[in-house]
């Protein structure tokens, strides 16, 4: 018998009653050195239980790779300190989660198989779960409550009834994930709507909600589809994510909290999505394609109690005293803000230019071409995925013909951005947002080198574009006459050595190019790095990818957890695609993730 059984409207937990308040912490999301600290202030906080996704796609990178439970992948260590720290866990496998994550999580080098049926009963698709589950479970089941451990639930998929309606496909993963020993409760998730819930739900399996406001009307469309169990809200939305170019969400503290009162007072349970967003870093952030193709930010903060570096914020207070009005609080006074590291300016006075035609001498010429993956040549361009690396960027090289004013045009598009150079000038941008496939370009000379570098923004995580491929998506002409033969190289986003860098001898940056710079540090403490000279790229501190920034906005400055900094001499840089107005970054003590709407 699992752990965690259900009655007619709630919990018992070893055969007690028992109501699950819980929040949603990503430990992919949190440096693994602040993972205690983020665990303590949720059970301060009243929190019994956290939730937590597994993002396939960073768990195995490739079909035949070993699992990797790896630094801030090592899922078994989170697991043991939320133990310690005397909490329980949701686990949520996916094998699909969302979460506004590359992919929502499934791997690109799966969902690149063409014409897969992803989150389906598709051979292709199951027989690749079932064997990441062969990987993943193993070291998981010591972790189950069974076995002593933290963890009392287990989802199965993830609102699913948004997406299809193959009840075979999750009856596929229950008997997956039963067949591979996991006993403890398994519960779905869908949006508390009745179309949702039919096509999402699995007789036999929890049906939990997820949702944000309305909670009257949200409970009572759980209770229309189960006349009795546990009432579950497995996201329990409390701010909300944002986009490059839209507006920065914020939800009102009081009104969230009179939410989560009201949610508690109607005895159900509970798991706030998100307690701490964290950060998306490196090139994990996914993006959603409604309409139009829209990015997800680096910062998953997502306005949630506890900030995303770790402060207590406006809601973890209010929350505190509503829980407080419905289950035991731990004693003691709440957090306090941590210390923040001195503000301070970095110049970045070396630089290593990306394309190797504009290199400035034969050395940095050749530390350019280290960079990039071997070249392909092709009769047309080929996607991301068939070049290495589908995460990062791809740089496509063909040559130009003929001289002349004329428009440059792009059959498929481009996923998601790219910068065209001519004779390594830069001659204008094409964005998968606004569905942008023609460039007008002028040729100085019959065999002009046309350079395209691709950049993959984050792969759609909701609905049916999951998947879709990135790079140029199809064969380019210029005036009407195609062009080729192309050589097509993956850009493995990682910074070069410092020994690739040469003085920079100027004021101002150059893109596309990789700039360096170091700075003192007396003490590590968290810090906020803010690029208002510098217009879009990656920044790595000591070779720790902090992310994407991004001078459209909302976000404006990207959090450095604290664990990255070393007493002495620290290093920072960036890849900047475009230029800059001067060569000096900022550490500052305040984040700035937008300005707030009125
Ligand atoms: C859904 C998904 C989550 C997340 C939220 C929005 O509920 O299940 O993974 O994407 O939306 O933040």
């Amino acid at each position: 018998m699992p752990a965690l059984t259900t009655t007619a409207d709630g919990f018992l937990l070893r055969g007690e009653p028992f109501r699950i308040i819980s929040g949603a912490l990503h430990y992919f999301r949190v440096h693994p050195d602040q993972w205690a600290d983020r665990l303590r202030k949720a059970r301060l906080m009243g929190l019994n239980t956290v939730e937590t996704y597994i993002p396939w796609n960073l768990h195995q990178p490739g079909p035949a790779a070993p699992l990797d439970l790896d630094g801030i992948l090592d899922l078994p260590r989170f697991l043991r300190l939320a133990a310690a720290g005397g909490l329980h866990v949701l686990l949520r496998p996916g094998p699909y989660i969302c979460a506004e994550w590359d992919g929502g999580g499934l791997p690109a080098w799966l969902t690149a198989d063409d014409g897969i049926r992803p989150r389906s009963t598709d051979p292709r698709f199951t027989a690749a779960v079932d064997a990441y589950l062969d990987l993943l479970l193993p070291p998981l089941l010591p972790h189950m409550a069974e076995a002593g451990g933290p963890v009392i639930a287990v989802q199965v998929e993830n609102e699913y009834g948004a997406y299809g309606d193959e009840r075979a496909y999750l009856e596929h993963l229950e008997k997956a994930l039963r067949g591979r020993g996991v006993r403890e409760l398994l519960f779905t998730c869908d949006q508390a709507d009745p179309r949702h819930l039919a096509a999402g739900a699995l007789p036999g399996v929890l049906a939990a909600g997820t949702f944000g406001g309305g909670v009257e009307r949200a409970l009572a469309r759980m209770r229309e589809h189960r006349a009795e169990g546990p009432l579950m809200c497995a996201e329990f939305w409390i701010g909300w994510f944002d986009h490059w170019g839209g507006p920065h969400h914020v939800r009102d503290a009081a009104d969230a909290a009179d939410d989560l009162d009201r949610l508690l007072s109607a005895g159900a349970s509970v798991n706030i999505y998100m307690f701490h967003g964290g950060t998306n870093f490196g090139l994990t952030n996914g993006a959603n394609h409604d309409h139009a193709y829209a990015a997800t930010v680096t910062s998953y903060d997502y306005d949630a109690p506890l900030t995303e570096h770790g402060d207590p914020g406006p809601k973890y207070h209010a929350f505190r005293e509503v829980i407080a009005r419905h289950a035991p609080v731990p004693d003691g006074p709440p957090p306090e803000p941590a210390a923040k590291l001195a503000p301070r300016d970095v110049v970045l006075d070396r630089w290593a230019p990306l394309l190797p035609g504009t290199a400035p001498d034969a050395a940095s010429a050749a530390a350019a071409e280290a960079l990039l993956g071997p070249p392909v040549a092709e009769g047309d361009p080929l996607p991301m995925d068939r070049l290495g690396s589908p995460v990062g960027f791809a740089l496509y090289r063909a040559e130009l013909p003929a001289a002349g004013d004329g428009v440059l045009r792009f059959s498929g598009g481009v996923g998601d951005r790219a910068q065209v150079f001519v004779d390594g000038a830069p001659a204008g941008v094409l964005e998968r947002e606004r569905a942008e496939d023609a460039l007008t370009v002028r040729v100085p000379r019959a065999g002009a080198a046309l350079d395209v570098l691709v950049e993959n923004l984050g792969g759609t995580n909701y609905g049916p574009r999951i998947g879709d491929r990135k790079g140029l998506l199809g064969p380019v002409s210029f005036e009407g006459a195609p062009l080729g033969p192309w050589t097509c190289r993956s850009l493995p986003p990682d910074a070069p050595e410092a020994s690739a860098f040469v003085p920079t001898g100027r004021t101002t940056g150059v893109g596309p190019a990789f700039h360096r710079g170091t700075f003192e540090v007396e003490a590590p403490a968290d810090a906020f790095l803010a690029l208002p000279a510098w217009t879009k790229g990656l920044a790595w501190i000591n070779g720790f990818a902090l992310g994407r920034y991004w001078r459209r906005g909302p976000q404006r400055t990207l959090y450095v957890p604290g664990p990255v900094l070393r007493t002495g001499a620290n290093d920072l840089v960036l890849l900047e695609l475009h230029g800059s107005a001067g060569l000096t970054a900022r550490l500052t003590d305040t984040p700035d993730l937008g300005p707030e709407p009125h």
